[in-house]
């Protein structure tokens, strides 16, 4: 009797994680928020802004690492991860670049008169280089940016995108700096990503929700 109690037990344990799937198969397991209910990514996305002003302390690297981790986490068409990073946290040579860019953008350096560094202020820069003659490899890099710049807004990093410096970094005045950077010569710099700790809220501006349709 024992035995059989034992038996049926053992059968009734071995079949429930699989009655449990079936139900679960079953019943949608999506998790959609409702307008009063709380999804940390989703709110993380929506909580993103563009920083401009940041405190002069560069971000520690434990949490810039964790950054990058995500920023290589993102989707790359067929997984070939067409992209570089490297990030400066050296404010010696962020400055020194910056020293440049004043000493060839005289008006805009005038009319900035807060601009203590090229990259909006950010004391951390993340520079993410594309391969050249790679189909998707901008996708790949712009994707891995935004994970990047989301991971951080979860940490309570700001962050930056910025395509404006890219031209002045490829030119002649900056080969040394970038020649420091060390891309690998099949690939080059597409964007640049500066981070740091907020010294601004600012507001979100508006999106244009009649570029999404859906199409029946
Ligand atoms: C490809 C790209 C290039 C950008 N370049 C710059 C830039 O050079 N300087 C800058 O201050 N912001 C730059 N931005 C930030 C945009 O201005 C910003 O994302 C946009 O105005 C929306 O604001 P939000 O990020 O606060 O939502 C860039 C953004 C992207 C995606």
């Amino acid at each position: 009797m024992k035995n059989l109690f034992v038996t049926v037990l053992t059968v009734l344990t071995l079949l429930m994680p699989s009655c449990q799937s079936k139900a679960q198969s079953d019943a949608t397991t999506e998790t959609v928020p409702q307008n009063d209910g709380k999804n940390v990514v989703v709110e993380t996305i929506m909580a993103r802004r563009s920083i401009r002003k940041y405190h002069p302390q560069a971000v520690n690297r434990d949490t810039m690492n964790i950054v990058l981790k995500c920023g290589i986490n993102a989707p790359s068409a067929m997984n070939v991860q067409d992209w570089e990073v490297r990030v400066v946290d050296n404010q010696e040579f962020l400055n020194g670049l910056t020293t440049i860019f004043k000493e060839k953008n005289k008006e805009m350096a005038e009319r900035d008169k807060e601009m203590r560094n090229m990259f909006r202020n950010a004391p951390t820069v993340a520079f993410i280089a594309a391969k050249k003659d790679s189909k998707f490899s901008s996708v790949d890099c712009a994707l891995m940016a935004e994970n990047m710049m989301i991971a951080a807004k979860s940490m309570g990093i700001g962050s930056v995108c910025m395509a404006g410096p890219v031209e002045f970094l490829k030119g002649p005045d900056c080969a040394d700096y970038l020649n420091k950077l060390g891309f690998s010569d099949d690939y080059e710099l597409l964007l640049t990503i500066g981070f740091g700790y907020p010294a601004e809220e600012p507001a979100a501006k508006p999106r244009d929700e009649s570029k999404c349709k859906f199409v029946d």
